[in-house]
């Protein structure tokens, strides 16, 4: 199959990599890629997607697969579908379950999809007499994508109205946050739940759980995500039963009903309180760096399972009966500012591991490392400590200057 993908980063290597293993006669083009997924396929940097749709059907695209968000949610599948090519994604109407932290909400409520008590407004003193019915905590959130930097945990009521007060202002998120979702705040621990969608119909993956903070301990800013592990154990059958049935079936139901189907790869942000789960968020996409240690618990051609989903008849797979690390490494100064490039060396890759690469690029046939997260050492094994030891084993195997990497993934499942 001649397949496109767009997106940069790891994820994106990672659904690379996993589609050459399969098969090893697709063809695969990479929009932008990086330094790596050009040793996996073509690269080419095609920002306008009615040019990406022009290139994709001179080169016969069959299959494109969207990773990043802000692409689903400018329309691209929307698009591609206009020209009659096959596209793995939610439209852009779909895409506002991610795009529109309100809408979100407001779906969740319209469709009695458990989630922390809210409001969702654009004034202030509406969203003060609500933060003095919530306890200490309160969480506030920007509407709008924030490239995962628009929601604050408040300590205190008052705390909390000046962020909104921030926020409504625009001075701290700008046109995303002239409108405000206010919370209260949940105790409990958080899953990444994901199924992949046809429209109609769903399967689930492992669920995974992602490590947002910088430092081990969860210490530190917040991230993208400094590393994940997956199956869980911490999800038994009878949350992922329960997150089928209470979240992932209306909410395909629910989209219908909004005419807006969603194709795709549903993300739901889950918060475990006392064996309940709350939905916290949802993305529209494979979570990143999720996406590298799930794509080897997938058993069966990826590239049909996507296909299908994109033509809304998705074949049911099975899945690995395995646990998949994954470490960030990550450069000197992330997530605050970019850092000098870096030559990447990796010395050897023991059996049952292996490397998706981010943020990296290619001079003179070597891997420097020039972003933020730089790669993903993944293992794979039969338990969470057996896999967690391949990777760091992997991960001591790679140097490049100013590595960082937190040394604790997988921490609550030991
Ligand atoms: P979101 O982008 O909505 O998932 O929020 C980012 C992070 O903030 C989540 O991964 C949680 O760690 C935290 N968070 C968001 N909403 C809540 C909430 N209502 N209660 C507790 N923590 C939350
Ligand atoms: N790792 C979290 C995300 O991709 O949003």
């Amino acid at each position: 199959m001649n397949i496109l993908i767009i997106g940069s980063g790891g994820r994106e290597y990672a659904i690379g990599l996993r589609l050459t293993q399969d098969n090893q006669t697709h063809n695969l083009f990479f929009s932008p890629g990086n330094g790596a997924t050009a040793n996996l396929g073509q690269n080419v940097d095609i920002k306008d997607f009615n040019d990406l749709a022009k290139f994709a059907l001179e080169n016969k695209i069959e299959l494109t697969i969207v990773g990043p968000e802000n692409a689903l949610s400018d329309g691209v599948v929307d698009i591609f579908k206009a020209n009659n090519l096959t596209i793995f994604g939610p439209s852009r109407a779909a895409a506002r379950l991610e795009s529109s932290k309100a809408y979100m909400k407001e779906f969740l409520a319209k469709n009695s999809i458990r989630t922390a008590r809210f409001i969702n407004t654009n004034n202030y003193d509406e969203a003060a007499e609500f933060i003095d019915t919530l306890g200490d905590i309160v969480v506030v959130k920007a509407d709008g994508l924030c490239a995962g930097k628009g929601v604050i945990i408040a300590k205190s009521k008052d705390e909390a109205k000046t962020a909104v007060k921030d926020m409504l202002s625009g001075e701290s998120f700008g046109a995303a946050g002239k409108r405000v979702v206010v919370e209260e705040f949940l105790g409990g621990f958080e899953l990444s739940f994901f199924a992949i969608c046809d429209g109609n119909s769903f399967v689930s993956l492992p669920v995974a759980q992602d490590h947002k903070r910088l430092l081990s301990g969860d210490e530190g800013p917040n991230t993208g995500g400094m590393g994940a592990y997956a199956p869980s154990p911490l999800a038994n059958e009878e949350l992922i039963k329960r997150v089928e049935k209470e979240v992932v079936e209306p909410t395909l139901k629910g989209m219908q009903a909004e005419n807006a189907p969603f194709c795709g790869v549903l993300f739901v942000g889950l918060m475990v309180v006392n064996d309940v789960p709350y939905v916290l968020e949802f993305n529209v996409r494979f979570g990143d760096p999720e996406c590298e240690v799930l794509m080897p618990l997938i058993r069966g051609e990826l590239g049909e399972i996507l296909h299908g989903a994109a033509l809304g008849k998705l074949s049911k797979f099975e899945l690995e009966n395995e646990i998949a690390v994954g470490v960030v490494l990550a450069s000197k100064d992330y997530p605050y500012k970019s850092s000098p490039a870096a030559k990447i060396s990796v010395e050897n890759i023991p059996q049952n591991s292996h490397i998706a690469y981010a943020g990296v690029s290619l001079e003179g046939g070597k891997l420097y490392a020039t972003g933020g997260r730089v790669l993903v050492a993944v293992g794979k094994g039969t338990s969470v400590k057996e896999a967690r030891d391949r990777a760091y084993e992997l991960a001591k195997n790679i140097q490049f200057d100013g590595m960082q990497y937190r040394d604790d993934i997988g921490y609550q499942a030991l």
